[in-house]
């Protein structure tokens, strides 16, 4: 009997429910206004959406309040930023040979040299390395360019009056403010050096066919990031941080595109964790890595082939180190390069990878060649 009841009462609220849910529908099928601000809802976050996904967060500059901590020596330029540097070898007033180093993709000052305290003190070695503009502790540089490298190398050595001139290395992608050096301020260079140097696919003075044979042996996902930093770098940052499609490869940790001496150095190198690399992306990935790649592969004012000779009366050299087994550079954009600028003097390592200079050996071979002109 109660039972009953009970399914009787629950049988009549039901009806009651349904009904009023319908007359809820009708009201809001009549009342226009809310859909329409339900359109205008939905419509406008999904711009909102796609405008927070274009626009990179602003950086965590160091030393502002809630930002990282300034913890290494830095100088002030002209512009106002600061660049974070740190010193290595014999000081710089006994030293024969200042040398500046440029790190590459995702690294910083705290990029060591795979060489000994002691070889350094024999050949009378200053080494500088800095944190390119955005990395580590040195402070975004919004208009950052192929240009600006080259000049914030040149405050930074007379920041710390290094002299009218300096050597230079550039690694990988820190060969972009290299050539930017041999561009803009030749002058100032005593010895350049450049280390599995990188590659930008639209320098005019690659035969198209070459570097197209080189674009189409990178992985589908690099081409993309490559031809978006540069046809579209306004939607770079977006393209970095979706999970729809794969973007760089290099950011997700792949390990084919290290070759076999690369991951036996990658071994050694996650047994002794390099100090510092918690602080490479401290401000945010946007000023350092991805600006890095939209400078890089953007589109730039000069070809390398437009490079006069910086040292006519062979006052000074300039290297260029390729490894055989680079994935990551295709050695025959560089070897092209370097038969055309004959003062390059061009080595092509075998048994060698992108991660060339972290193995000791070539590492003081790079330093020798450096020192011994
Ligand atoms: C460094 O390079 C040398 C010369 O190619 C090679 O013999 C040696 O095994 C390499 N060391 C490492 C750790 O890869």
């Amino acid at each position: 009997m109660a039972a009953n009841q009970i399914r009787k009462v629950s049988a009549a609220s039901a009806r009651a429910h349904t009904r009023k849910s319908k007359q809820g529908e009708r009201r809001a099928f009549k009342l226009s206004p809310n859909m329409i601000a339900l359109i205008v809802a939905v419509v406008g976050s999904f711009l909102g959406y796609a405008y927070l996904s274009l626009k990179a967060p602003p950086p965590k500059i160091c030393g502002s309040p809630g930002g990282p901590s300034v913890t290494s020596p830095r100088i002030k330029i002209s512009d106002g930023r600061h660049l974070a540097y740190k010193e290595r070898g014999v000081s710089k007033e006994e030293a024969k040979y200042k040398i500046v180093i440029c790190h590459g993709f995702d690294d910083s000052k705290d990029f060591r040299l795979a060489i000994s305290e002691e070889l350094l003190e024999e050949l009378q070695i200053y080494l500088l390395s800095f944190d390119r503009a955005g990395y580590g502790e040195s402070d975004p540089n919004p208009e950052r360019s192929i240009r600006s490298e080259a000049f914030d190398i040149q405050e930074l050595v007379d920041g710390l009056q290094l002299g009218p001139k300096f050597y230079l290395i550039g690694i990988s992608i820190g060969a972009y403010p290299v050539y930017s050096c041999l561009k803009y301020i030749p002058h100032r260079l005593a010895g350049v050096t450049f280390v599995v140097p990188f590659v930008n696919y639209w320098w005019r003075c690659f035969p198209a066919h070459l570097s197209k044979e080189a674009f189409g042996r990178l992985r589908v996902q690099d081409q993309w990031t490559f031809r978006i930093a540069h046809f579209t770098p306004w939607i770079f940052h977006w393209w970095m941080t979706q999970k729809w499609f794969p973007s760089f490869s290099v950011m997700e940790g792949k390990l084919d595109i290290f070759s076999r001496s690369d991951l036996e150095i990658l071994k050694q190198l996650s047994e002794t964790p390099m100090e510092g690399q918690e602080k490479v992306r401290q401000q945010g990935v946007y000023e350092c890595l991805h600006r890095d790649i939209m400078v890089a592969f953007g589109k730039w004012e000069f070809d390398p082939t437009d490079i006069a000779n910086p040292f006519p009366n062979k006052e000074g050299s300039v290297h260029l180190w390729q490894a055989y087994e680079d994935r990551m550079i295709p050695f025959t954009l560089n070897r092209y390069l370097s038969q055309k600028l004959p003062w390059i003097h061009y080595h092509e390592v075998p048994d060698a990878g992108h991660l060339m200079i972290y193995n000791s050996t070539h590492c003081e071979a790079i330093i020798k060649a450096v020192v011994s002109t």
